[in-house]
Parts: C-alpha cells; structure tokens; sequence
C-alpha cells in the first residue's frame, strides 16, 4: 500500500473513530442517563397505595405536627431537624402522647457517616424509689401506680430532642422549638380526634385543676372541631427552653415548678432528680433477614430484640408460599410471638441494672432452637413456654413518626405519656403533663403468684431506674441504604404491630400502604389469647381454633407510620386505622 493510500485508510479509520465516539457520546451515554432516571413506581396490587415524594418526606400521627416537620425539610433541615420540630410541635398539637413531660426512644441514621444511633430518652424513677411503690396492704393501688404523681418518671424528651439536633442536626434548639411555641402562645384549631379524645378523658382532665383549665372552657364546656385552644403555660415553659437551653428544665425554673408541684401533692421527683437525668447514645440492635439487616431499638426497651428474634425464627420458612395471614402463617407468628414475650417477662428491663441476654435472644441458633419447638398441627399453651407470672396491662397510647430527608438521612422516633395524656395531671404553671411511665415497672416482682413463679429483678423498679418499654422505632435497610423507616404506639402490643409491618414488605413484598393496612394480630404469652382484628377470614380463624388457638376479636393494633425509600423515591403512610394522620412528601 502506497502512503497515499496508507494514509486514506487512516483517515478513514479517524473519522469512524471520531464517529463512533459521538454515537457514544450523544447516543449512549445520554441514554444511560435517562436510564438512570427510575420514574415512581409502586403497586396496588394489594388495594393501597402510598403517598410519593421526591425530596424527602414525614409521616405523623397528627397532621399539624406533620406540617411543621415538612415545612423544615423544605426550608433545607435535615431529618433529624425536622424530628425535632415534630417532636415539640406534638407536645402542643397531640396532647394525648406528645410531650416534653415523657420519653421515648429514637433511631438515627446519618447518610454521610454512615452511623447508624439509638437514642434512649426513657424516663427514670426518682432516687427515693423502690420496688414495692405501689403495694400498699399487700396489693397493688392501681390509682398510685397509674394516676398519680408518684407514677412519673423525669421526663427525657427535652434533652433527647436536644442531643438529637446538637449531634445529627444542622439547626438550633431555638429554631427547632419555634413553631411548637408558635402553636401554643397563638393556639391552633382543634381538630376532631383532639374535640372527641378530650371529650373521653373528661373524667380524668376535669378533676385535675391545671389540666381542666387548660383543656376545657371557662364554663366547663368542651372545646368543638375548628374552635382555637392555646396553651399559655405550656408556651412559657417552652419559652424557657428556647432561651435559657435544656439545663431550663433539668435544674431552672421549669425543674423548679414541676418539683414545686411534686413536693405539695406527695410525689417523689426532686430538684436532684432532674439534674441527674441523662440520655443515652446506643448501639441499636441488629438483625438481619433474607438480604435485609435491621437497625432497632436496644433495652431499656424490648422492642428490637423481640422482633429480630420473631424474624429469625421465621426466616427459614416460606412464609411467602404459605400466603399472607393464611392459618399457617398466623399459626407460626402465634408461637413466635408467645415464645417471645416469654422470654420478655424474664429477661428485659434497664440494662444498667441488670445484665439483658441480648445477644442469647436475637441470637440465629437459638431462634433455630425455638422454632424446632414449635408444633405444626397444634397451639401450644403458654405454660408449655415459660411459666412466670401474668404481665400488668401496658397502655396503647403512645406515638410514632418516621422522617427522611433528601440527603438520606432518616429517623425513627417513638414517644409516650404511657397512658393518653398520661397520668393526666398537668404540674401547675407549666402547662406539661406528667407522664405515668413508672406503671410500666413490674409493681410485685419479689411476690410469688398463686403458681408460686416469681419474676425476678429485670424490671423491678429501683431508684434512677428505666422501665421496660416496647416501643419500637426501626430502620430496615436494603444494600445499606434505609430502606424501611417504620414504627407504632400500642403498648404490649408494639412490637407485634411492626414485626407484622416489617414482615409484609420483607417477606410478602407489600407497598407500604398496604403494608400499613392488612389486618393484625397480638399474642403476648399471657393471657394465652390472641387478638385479631376484624379482616381474617372466618375459614382461618375455624383452622386456627381447630388447632387449639383462643381468639378475641375487634379492636384495633397500633398504628404505624412509614416510609420506604428506593429508587431516589420516597414512599410514605400513615395507618389508616386513625384520623388526622398526616404523611407530607416533599417534591
Ligand atoms: N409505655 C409504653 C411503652 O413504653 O412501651
């Protein structure tokens, strides 16, 4: 070949190259892009679908709250931010189970750092307590243990809310605070569950004078749907706060005043109390399941662990064939459940003071262990799985919400009075009412039963002591990114509420609406009875009674509120089991 030719070639071959690089350039590389794009998507095979956001988004049991913590995210702050502001806002919007005057618990994780953190703001006793409270002529005095004020623990909330932001968040206290003290100096328009939720608790509010004042009109009357409610106290003590920082109400005035109202009306908390309350940062309990690792809440709740171990006694079952609240499936979450809550009644508590078999608990072989015990012709009784005493009853009214934001950041935050406006007594001048978490100690834990089986120490209540709670905010995580941010109020009954949760988007691969919304169940070893809500087929229960299970029917369990993120979409619900939820995607 002549160089004329050689180099014709040449060129020839230069242009193809150039012309392939644009075809490259222009053809494939912006379609990959587009690629990238992944449009929202979701099913509705299962009759629900889920609210969608691209920015992030909120989901809260009360839609004013909810509107604050959205409105965060769109003014730039982070989850944990906008967790904060839910947070307070419910204290003033959610007076039933937001407060600053409880505790709770809450999951963090942070996109950047990859940190996964549980936060523990339970409240604790007071240094004068002891194990037998309660117990006055030999017997438990219900009134003392639920609806006094010897039943509160010093509340954590406030420096929970306040570690979370000083850590994970990017705003201040003052900022973070400011609608919630909007909302009770200017008030804000009662809406209908707030009008009928008031209305019940009347007994209760109305014989407290600071709650009744509060809470009902000069005239005694109740106030309607649209009509505006504010809280003058409750503002001020927010005020403090905002100005004077957390020491306002661990050792200042609003320390002062509660400790004020404790000492004239025979409860225990005490100016040193307050100042020796901490919050604590955790390590979250993990599990995994087929592909998904779990990050939930540790002791002094037994939240997580009982779920994870839930989860691993079943992960090797095919629960997927076996269909969807199908006698089978029901059957193998019964035992689950009664195993688990057996070893609750024996082994949870606050673990500074006694030593919790976490490990042991959610460990893989022991699931499998337990789960071998588990007949498939037949239920099994509860004395068959542990015999201990009977559990107290554990109040449903609690609250969850779940928070992400565009970076990936996510929060899980549970919180509680224990009882709905918890011992429904507000400490006078401060508009906060007081929790009632003590109840959830063991009130007779040295005092056989008629069986002569003795619970032991785990959660006996001693002084600055954490009780055992179930509350249980969780993140789920898939290829370690969030995945599913989800949790519930309930009680006892919490964390069957989100080990069912978790399990339809896990195992039976549901949207999270409809994951919110497919009928539950509640077994809690003692009494040997499962609850079922309405929405399980009769033929289901006839097989389930066939093997030997016990059922009541009707009431409702929990209530969640969740999110799950994929594909750069942010997929939300709050339970339709309640109104004036409110879940807000931020586009
Ligand atoms: N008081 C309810 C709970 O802590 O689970």
């Amino acid at each position: 070949m002549g160089d004329d030719k050689k180099g014709e070639t040449m060129s020839k071959i230069y242009k193809l190259l150039i012309v392939t690089v644009h075809v490259i350039v222009f053809t494939f590389l912006p379609a990959r892009a587009q690629d990238e794009y992944t449009p929202p998507s979701y099913s509705s095979r299962d009759g629900f679908v889920p609210i969608v956001g691209k920015n992030g988004m909120v989901s809260v049991r009360e839609s004013i709250a909810a509107k604050v913590g959205a409105e965060i995210l769109e003014q730039g702050g982070n989850a944990v931010d906008s967790a904060a502001a839910i947070g307070f806002a419910l204290a003033v919007t959610y007076p039933s189970a937001g407060n600053i005057g409880g505790g709770g618990f809450m999951v963090v994780h942070m996109a950047e750092s990859g940190e996964t953190v549980a936060i523990d703001y339970r409240e604790m006793s007071a240094g004068s307590a002891r194990h037998d409270l309660y117990v006055v002529d030999d017997k438990v005095d219900n009134r003392l243990a639920k609806y006094s004020r010897q039943s509160s623990g010093v509340p954590g909330t406030v420096m929970g809310m306040a570690l979370a932001i000083e850590k994970y968040g990017t705003m201040t206290l003052q900022e973070v605070m400011a609608p919630a003290y909007k909302l009770a100096a200017e008030g804000f328009p009662v809406y209908t569950h707030l009008e009928v939720s008031l209305a019940r608790s009347k007994e209760r509010l109305g014989a407290d004078p600071a709650a009744s004042k509060v809470f009902y009109k000069a005239d005694g009357s109740n106030y309607r749907t649209g009509e505006i409610l504010k809280q003058e106290d409750l503002a001020w003590s927010l005020k403090q706060i905002m100005d004077n920082g957390v020491d306002a109400f661990y050792k200042g005035e609003v320390a002062e005043r509660i400790t004020d109202d404790m000492a004239a009306n025979d409860g225990l908390l005490t100016m040193e109390d307050f100042a020796a309350y901490k919050v604590y940062e955790r390590e979250p309990v993990w599990g995994t399941y087929k592909g998904y690792s779990i990050a939930t809440i540790p002791p002094p709740s037994s939240g997580g662990m009982h779920m994870v171990q839930m989860m691993n006694m079943l992960e090797n079952d095919d629960l997927k064939s076996q269909g969807h609240n199908s006698a089978a499936t029901l059957h193998l979450y019964i035992e689950a459940m009664r195993q688990a809550y057996a070893d609750r009644s024996l082994y949870a508590g606050d673990p500074a003071f006694f030593d919790i078999p976490v490990d042991k608990i959610i460990d893989k072989d022991y699931a499998a262990e337990i789960r071998a015990r588990i007949p498939m012709d037949r239920a099994r009784e509860s004395s068959e799985v542990a015999p201990t005493k009977n559990l107290a009853y554990e109040s449903p009214e609690t609250t969850h919400y779940s928070v992400m934001d565009k970076w990936g950041n996510a929060v899980s935050n549970t919180y509680t009075l224990n009882f709905g406006f918890g011992n429904g007594i507000m400490a006078a001048n401060t508009g906060i009412l007081l929790n009632n978490e003590l109840d959830d100690f063991d009130h007779e834990p040295y005092k056989p039963d008629a069986n002569g089986n003795i619970s032991g120490k785990a959660n006996a209540q001693e002084p600055h002591k954490r009780p055992r709670s179930s509350m249980t905010p969780t993140i789920v995580f898939k290829d370690d990114k969030p995945f599913l941010i989800t949790g519930s109020p309930g009680g006892g009954t919490i964390i069957n509420t989100v080990f069912q949760t978790v399990m339809n988007v896990v195992e039976f691969d549901m949207n999270v609406a409809a994951a919110s919304s497919k009928p539950r169940i509640n077994h809690q070893w003692m009494p040997d009875l499962t609850s079922m809500e309405n929405g399980i087929s009769q033929d289901t229960l006839n097989i389930l009674e066939d093997m030997g299970h016990k059922f009541r029917t009707g009431r409702t369990l929990g209530s969640t509120n969740s999110i799950i993120w994929r594909d750069g979409w942010f997929y939300g619900a709050h339970d339709p089991r309640n109104m004036n939820a409110a879940t807000i995607g931020i586009n």
